[in-house]
């Protein structure tokens, strides 16, 4: 291999994209968040999204196999949101951040869009799980720009 683990980190950084917080709630209905840039759009019809999981993850026994979970695109004045649920031991969601949605994820308040999934699989992805969900309900803001992530820093569509 005539790369290493940071050459590919910055390689792969160079894939612009938006930023999502990840919801579900434990087995003590506490409702959880995680910050990620790995969602991608899979299947329209059914319709199916992923994000990926790394294996690591203090919280993997929450978000690896929900019976729901929801995927809530992070509007620009949310990155506070997005470094706040990125840190260690610091998944437990403001009451003031979320409502409960129509299968009991969490949706967080003024987010660009929200996918309420169903767990449809997960596979195996190196260091990480690949989790794909069914999309079963949506939401979207009528307007509004996202928080944008590239080479490593928060960015704005302008
Ligand atoms: C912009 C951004 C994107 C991230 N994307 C992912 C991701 O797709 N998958 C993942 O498992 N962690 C991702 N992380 C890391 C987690 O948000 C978080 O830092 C990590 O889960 C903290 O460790 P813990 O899970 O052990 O608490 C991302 C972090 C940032 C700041």
């Amino acid at each position: 291999m005539s790369f290493d683990g940071r050459d590919l980190r910055n390689a792969l950084g160079r894939f612009t994209t938006g930023v999502c917080l990840i919801t579900a709630v434990d087995e003590r209905q506490q409702a959880l968040a995680m910050t990620a840039n790995s969602f991608t759009s899979v299947s329209l019809d059914p319709p199916l999204v992923l994000w990926s999981l790394q294996n690591n993850s203090d919280v993997y026994h929450v978000f690896a196999r929900p019976r729901y979970f929801a995927i809530n695109v992070l509007a620009r004045e949310q990155q506070e949101h997005s470094a706040r649920y990125a840190r260690k031991g610091q998944h437990e969601l403001d009451p003031a951040h979320f409502r409960s949605g129509r299968y009991g994820a969490p949706l967080i308040r003024n987010a660009l869009a929200s996918f309420e999934c169903e767990l449809e699989s997960t596979h195996p992805g190196g260091d990480h799980l690949i989790i794909v969900g069914r999309v079963r309900d949506m939401h979207q803001r009528p307007s509004g720009k996202p928080l944008v992530f590239y080479s490593g820093g928060y960015r704005e569509l302008h």
